[in-house]
């Protein structure tokens, strides 16, 4: 016996016995994933539910967190799991009507209202459901430890008793939170460490598309999105999204020009906007959605210094269409022409589309992916991409559209004006 379990045993309880495992000696194994059978839900997680995961999907309340879940769940019953979905916030009788809204039939679908931890396992033994969903993580708390429901010892506590349980039983668990992504209420944050996968929805209630974010994903790639519209039916996926996002786009107007950016592996079309006046105060305001505010602050900068732009006596808006939220500096380059079509009130041609990042010296960076930001460009119809020169190489040939690469701000400007 070793010296640790000795003493242990001498306490009165056993530890099991370990050891180190060579690291050859390990089985590789094929991973298996459950499909959810909502593609784009088993897009984010990396292709599918890795058994023995446990996920945490995140959003602002009303959002549609419960909606993409349940929907989730009659497909997963539909493919022969037992989901149990535990409910805390919404009695039986409400998520009955909610499933009669969606039209699911919700095979194999078992709710249990009920927010006591021990009592959820209780049932968890007796039905051994091979899916578990649960709505939501801050209304579940352990009657063995003291602090409220909702702190963040308790949210910590069910978070790691919901783990082990996947481990366990090598089951898929998701934990439904209500959290904004800067974590502003606090507690569930702490959870991310705890879970294998973080999922965020984005995306405004006042537009019609969701966004599902994978924020971090032990079994897949960060950063991969899932694309829904929300609509009468519930949840439905979308085929073509940046067809979605260039939808309302305005033709032939200053300040507006599409840029292709990457959504985890995805490209996607955005349609950048941008809108400088004369201020009416001291100094111009510089104000940016969807993009990061101090990377505008800087493109301005450079404009102003690099082109001779005058922008200090104007308020100076950059807004990306769609309530998108791109974060890839890929998306210098759309900025700077918005930006620069405002100013000269002279619209980009509408069959133009630009990426690339730029520095502060003005120079135009290469990005990752070129080829795919192009090839997306070229399917929805668009003439021309100005690119970076770096990234220029091998695009010529992309038929019906010709491939412009620069190697500045300069070059570029001259090239769409
Ligand atoms: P919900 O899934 O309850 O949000 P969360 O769980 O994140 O708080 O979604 C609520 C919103 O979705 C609500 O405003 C109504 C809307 N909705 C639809 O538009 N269509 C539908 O089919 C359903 C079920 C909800
Ligand atoms: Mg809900």
């Amino acid at each position: 016996m070793r010296p640790a379990a000795q003493a242990n045993a001498r306490r009165g309880f056993v530890l099991r016995e370990v050891e180190a495992i060579a690291y050859q000696e390990i089985e590789s194994q094929d991973e298996v994933r459950v499909p959810s059978g909502v593609n784009e839900f088993d897009r984010v997680l990396g292709g599918g539910i890795v058994p023995g995961t446990l996920v945490l999907i995140g959003g602002d309340p009303g959002i549609g967190k419960s909606t993409l879940l349940l929907q989730v769940a009659d497909r997963l019953g539909a493919g022969g799991s037992l989901v149990l979905y535990v409910s805390g916030e919404e009695s039986d009788r409400q998520i009955k009507l909610r499933g009669e809204r969606l039209g699911i039939s919700a095979k194999n679908l078992y709710l249990l209202p009920e927010t006591n931890l021990e009592n959820i396992f209780h049932e968890v033994e007796r039905l051994k459901p091979t899916a578990i969903i649960v709505d939501s993580i801050q209304t579940v708390f352990s009657a063995l430890i003291e602090s409220a429901p909702g702190s963040v010892s308790q949210v910590r506590e069910v978070a790691h008793q919901f783990l082990l349980l996947a481990k366990n039983r090598s089951i898929p668990v998701f934990l439904i939170g209500h959290i904004t992504k800067d974590g502003s209420i606090a507690g569930p944050k702490a959870l991310e460490h705890i879970v294998d996968t973080v999922l965020y929805f984005e995306g405004e209630r006042h537009h019609n598309h969701r966004i599902v974010r994978a924020t971090k994903n032990r079994f897949g790639a960060a950063n991969e999105v899932g694309i829904f519209e929300m609509t009468s039916a519930g949840l439905i996926a979308v085929d073509n999204p940046s067809k979605l996002f260039l939808e309302e786009r305005p033709r032939n107007v200053a300040g507006s020009v599409v840029t292709a950016c990457m959504e985890g592996t995805r490209p996607l079309l955005v349609e950048v906007q941008a809108l400088v006046s004369g201020t009416k105060y001291g100094s111009g305001r510089r104000m940016a959605q969807g993009v990061d505010q101090n990377r505008v602050s800087l493109l301005i900068a450079m404009l102003e210094k690099r082109a001779g732009f005058q922008l200090i006596g104007d308020d100076v808006f950059v807004n990306i269409a769609g309530g998108l939220e791109v974060d890839e500096p890929a998306a210098d380059l759309g900025v700077v022409a918005a930006i620069a079509s405002s100013f000269k009130n002279t619209p980009i041609d509408p069959q133009t589309a630009v990426f690339g990042e730029v520095g502060l010296t003005g120079e135009v960076r290469g990005t990752m992916q070129p080829a795919v930001r192009a090839r997306e460009a070229q399917a929805l119809g668009f003439k021309k991409i100005i690119v970076p020169a770096s990234n220029s190489t091998g695009l010529e040939r992309l038929l019906g559209m010709r491939v412009v690469g620069v190697k500045s701000v300069e070059e570029a400007l001259s090239e769409l004006f």
